[in-house]
Parts: C-alpha cells; sequence; structure tokens
C-alpha cells in the first residue's frame, strides 16, 4: 500500500475535486438496484472526508448531484435526495466534532424542502468551524455558474458597484458560488469515463486532472494514494518553462 511518506518532494494538494462517478455500474455488477450503489458511494463519502481530515487536504469538493442528474427516473432523483439528507443526518455531528465546515454549491433551490432544510441546519452549525471545508455540489451545473455570474457582474455595473475597468479573472471570479474557496490543485473523476461533465468549469483552469477506472463505491484510502503520488509526480508550470519552476523552488 502506498503511504503518505513514500515521497515527501512534493506537497499535497490544498483543494481536492471529486467527481463521484460509477455507484450504478457498481450495483449493476452485483445484481442491486442502483440506489445500493449510491448508498455504498455515500461509505465512500465519508472514507474520503476522513482521509482528507487525517491527511490536511483543506478543501474537499464533490460533485454529488448536477443539473442534468434531474433528468433521471424520479425514483433514483427522491432516493439520492433521502440519501442526501440521511447523510447529514448521520454525519453532521462527527463533521462538526472534526472542526470541519459544510458547504453547499449549486442551485439549492430546486431542492425538496426537507433537504433544504438539512443544508441550513448542517451550514449555521458548522460555519465557524476552520480546520477543513467540506463543499457539496448539488444541483450544480459550471454552465449555469458561470451564466449567473455574468448577470451578477451585470447587475453591479448597472447599480454602479463595480467598474468595467476593474473586472478582472479575480473580481469575476467572487462572483461565483466558490467565492469562498481556492481553485482546486487536483480533479479526480473514478468510473473510468475521461471528461470533466460541466463540473467547476471555471475553476478548473490549471488544475491537474485524474481519472481511474476505480468505481467510487470502491474508491478506498489506497486509491486515493494513488491520486495523490500520481499529483505529487507532476510538475506544475501554469504556462512557464520548466527551468523557470526549478530555479524558482
Ligand atoms: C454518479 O454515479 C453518482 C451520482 C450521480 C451520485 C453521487 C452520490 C453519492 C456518492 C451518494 C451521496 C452523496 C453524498 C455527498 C452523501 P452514476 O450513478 O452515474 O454511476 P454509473 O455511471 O455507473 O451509472
Amino acid at each position: 500500500m502506498l503511504s503518505p511518506n513514500s515521497d515527501q518532494s512534493n506537497a499535497l494538494p490544498t483543494h481536492v475535486a471529486i467527481i463521484m462517478d460509477g455507484n450504478g455500474r457498481w450495483a449493476k455488477k452485483r445484481f442491486m438496484p442502483r440506489l445500493e450503489g449510491h448508498r455504498q458511494g455515500a461509505k465512500s463519502v465519508r472514507r474520503a472526508v476522513e482521509f482528507c481530515r487525517k491527511n490536511g487536504v483543506k478543501f474537499l469538493t464533490l460533485y454529488a448531484f448536477s443539473t442534468e442528474n434531474w433528468q433521471r427516473p424520479e425514483s433514483e432523483v427522491s432516493g439520492l435526495m433521502k440519501l442526501l439528507s440521511q447523510f447529514i443526518d448521520s454525519e453532521i455531528d462527527e463533521i462538526h466534532k472534526n472542526d470541519i465546515r459544510f458547504n453547499i454549491v449549486g442551485e439549492t433551490k430546486q431542492l425538496p424542502a426537507f433537504v433544504k432544510n438539512k443544508i441550513e441546519r448542517a451550514l449555521a452549525k458548522t460555519s465557524e468551524n476552520q480546520t477543513m471545508v467540506l463543499t457539496v455540489a448539488l444541483s450544480y451545473g459550471g454552465r449555469q455558474e458561470i451564466i449567473s455570474a455574468a448577470l451578477k457582474v451585470h447587475q453591479a455595473l448597472l447599480s454602479g458597484c463595480l467598474k468595467k475597468e476593474d473586472i478582472n479573472e479575480r473580481v469575476f471570479s467572487s462572483y461565483l458560488n466558490t467565492v469562498d474557496l481556492p481553485d482546486p490543485d487536483l480533479l479526480i473523476r473514478t468510473g473510468g469515463e475521461i471528461r470533466i461533465s460541466n463540473f467547476l468549469l471555471w475553476q478548473l483552469a490549471y488544475t491537474e486532472l485524474y481519472f481511474t477506472d476505480v468505481l467510487w463505491p470502491d474508491f478506498d484510502e489506497n486509491s486515493f494514494w494513488q491520486a495523490i503520488e500520481e499529483f505529487r509526480s507532476r510538475q506544475r508550470r501554469y504556462g512557464k518553462i520548466s527551468e523557470q519552476i526549478q530555479s524558482k523552488s
């Protein structure tokens, strides 16, 4: 098994974002209903949060439900909503005890009232926590987020709160849902597909991408370390050349 000490030459990522894919296939392989795959997926969520907390990854952002996922069969959508609400019920005390701030990005207005209520309480309870931020992307779409930010910028220009010449990347970012999060250093997608699926389109501009065939319910500590080791082996150049990066370090 890979361990945190096998290579300390590069830092751990500060912010890891995950597209948790493969729950349905995990269940299908076992002749189980898809919801059982999501239930096992929720256990992997608990493991991933614990991994980040133990190893000092300060920000973990999980893609739990996209704007496109509303098109799934009604029974799956309602099953996922119940699962989210159960997850908050069963985990929020532990999350709070571990000084983790619970955070949500996405169009939460569309969520059923019982989920919204749970979310509001979880946000309030953990709002002062400092050690880590767990963000769940719910009813989230990257393009929708950018359009909504552009509309807010437009409004700010009209009202005089913002001047055209003051708009730059940093200012535009402050109108996104992720205003208080740094951009992800590492994006992990499980389940074998090689695409971004409308996740954090603006924020992933310089993120290292890691794709694995492991299905999300099987994604364990060892799988997480493999992703981290791959991240550590890469050189992040942000458009510069290797020599400029080496001379700086
Ligand atoms: C994608 O797998 C997964 C989802 C759309 C839902 C993710 C939800 C969870 C992991 C459980 C609850 C989440 C939290 C935060 C408690 P898929 O269904 O598309 O899998 P498939 O591609 O194999 O069909």
